[in-house]
């Protein structure tokens, strides 16, 4: 099997948000759980794969409240981006309780993508916003 790879959070990826840069963390951190679940045999990953979108669910809905704090002009793309990937793993999730779908390489690939893409570029644009807010109180 090809090598799967991690991902990994950095201080680059900061979002000026000491809470949410450790959820940011915890997200990588459950996504590189799956994976190794996955790698192990299929056992576990359906409840890996709870513990991934409850938690999504839960940042997301702490991002959102952070980004309306500070009138973020972009709030409606990135809550409806947050929205589709949700509707999606929810997708996966029932397709995998019904049978008809097992966890497959190409969607935890695409997972493991949209997380890290998602946290390391279009967070990162309210990140900056809040910087600037931080700094001038
Ligand atoms: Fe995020
Ligand atoms: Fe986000």
């Amino acid at each position: 099997m090809e090598n799967f790879e991690r991902i990994n959070w950095e201080a680059k990826y900061t979002v000026h948000d000491e809470e949410l840069d450790r959820q940011h963390r915890k997200l990588f951190e459950i996504t590189n759980k799956l994976i190794d679940k996955y790698e192990s045999g299929f056992d576990e990953c359906f409840n890996t794969l709870k513990e991934l979108v409850g938690y999504l669910s839960e940042h997301f809905k702490s991002e959102q409240l952070v980004m309306m704090k500070i009138n973020y002009w972009a709030y409606d793309r990135h809550e409806k981006e947050h929205k589709q990937f949700i509707d999606k793993v929810q997708e996966f999730i029932g397709a995998y309780q019904k049978g008809q779908q097992n966890l497959t390489v190409d969607i935890l690939k695409f997972l493991r993508d949209w997380i890290f893409s998602h946290t390391t570029s279009l967070d990162l644009k309210y990140g900056e916003l809040l910087q600037i807010s931080k700094r001038s109180k």
